[in-house]
């Protein structure tokens, strides 16, 4: 069951475009002296909100934040909820596949309808990590 009480968003082309333009506006304010790529994470939210993250590199390599890590802190932020459509870019703003551990935050925070854009197209949690462990798990 989705948490939200209301129908859920409609994800068509124009929102796709917005939640695009979002992630391209994240990825501009990344933080990415090290690697030099830029990523930016942008999602519509089961109440119809927007929140968005950029990556956050460190010094200490393993320290960086992906982008899709904060923009779950907005999602948290700006009142918690579930994810509904999800994009993800690169520098040059074309879709970019989350890494496996980002997958597996998404997942936990995704509503049940989720989709994201993956350059191979709109694709569903499911599709994007099968089996995923989760809260059942525990
Ligand atoms: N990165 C993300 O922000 N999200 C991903 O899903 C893949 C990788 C970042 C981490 C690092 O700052 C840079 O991309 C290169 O790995």
């Amino acid at each position: 069951m989705n948490e939200s009480s209301g129908a859920l968003p409609v994800v068509g082309e124009p929102e796709w475009e917005t939640l695009r333009m979002a992630a391209v506006a994240a990825m501009e304010r990344a933080y990415a002296p090290y690697s030099k790529f830029k990523v930016g994470a942008a999602a519509l939210t089961e109440d119809g909100r927007i929140v968005s993250g950029c990556n956050v590199e460190n010094a200490a390599y393993g320290v960086t934040l992906c982008a899709e890590c904060n923009m779950v802190g907005e999602l948290f932020a700006t009142g918690g909820g579930k994810l509904h459509a999800f994009y993800c870019v690169d520098s040059s703003g074309a879709a970019l596949m989350p890494c496996g551990r980002c997958r597996q935050l998404l997942s936990e925070h995704s509503g049940s309808d989720m989709v994201l854009m993956t350059p191979h197209g709109i694709q569903t949690m499911e599709q994007v990590l099968p089996d995923a462990f989760g809260p059942h798990n525990l």
